[in-house]
């Protein structure tokens, strides 16, 4: 008898972490679906345009052309994504706003506002 109870105990265990690797499972499923366009035009384009070139209140903030090439040439993946996260001057932070695979989303986003490169 005492057997057979702790094989129950034991399977519960099993059973909880097969169901949040499950859960997990399904969410990692919607970050595919992150709509980075919809998120930057709602939450980006009051300061950066729809189209990045940036609002009057974006340049009253000082923020760049996020369309402009050479911006673009200068900025380093890593720089974009850290500045969406922790913000920078006027720009604010998005870390407690987004999930980090919408902020990744978002700095790809931004590396497509720019025009083609003319080779
Ligand atoms: C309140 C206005 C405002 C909003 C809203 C805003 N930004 Fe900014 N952003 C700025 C300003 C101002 C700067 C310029 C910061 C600086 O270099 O001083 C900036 C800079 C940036 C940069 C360049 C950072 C760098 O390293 O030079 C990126 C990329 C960017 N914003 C992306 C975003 C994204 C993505 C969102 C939406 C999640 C967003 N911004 C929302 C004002 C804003």
């Amino acid at each position: 008898m005492r057997h057979s109870i702790t094989t129950i105990l034991c399977g519960v265990p099993i059973f909880l972490a097969a169901w949040l690797c499950s859960s997990v499972l399904v969410s990692h499923a919607q970050e595919e679906g992150v709509n980075a366009k919809k998120l930057f035009v709602y939450h980006c384009a009051t300061c950066h345009g729809e189209d990045g070139k940036g609002t009057k209140r974006g340049h009253e903030l000082k923020s760049p052309n996020l369309a402009d090439a050479n911006w673009q040439a200068k900025k380093k993946d890593d720089e974009i994504l850290n500045s969406i996260t922790n913000g920078k001057n006027k720009m604010p932070r998005w870390n407690e706003k987004l999930k980090p695979e919408e902020i990744q989303a978002l700095a790809n986003y931004v590396r497509k506002l720019a025009p083609k490169k003319k080779s």
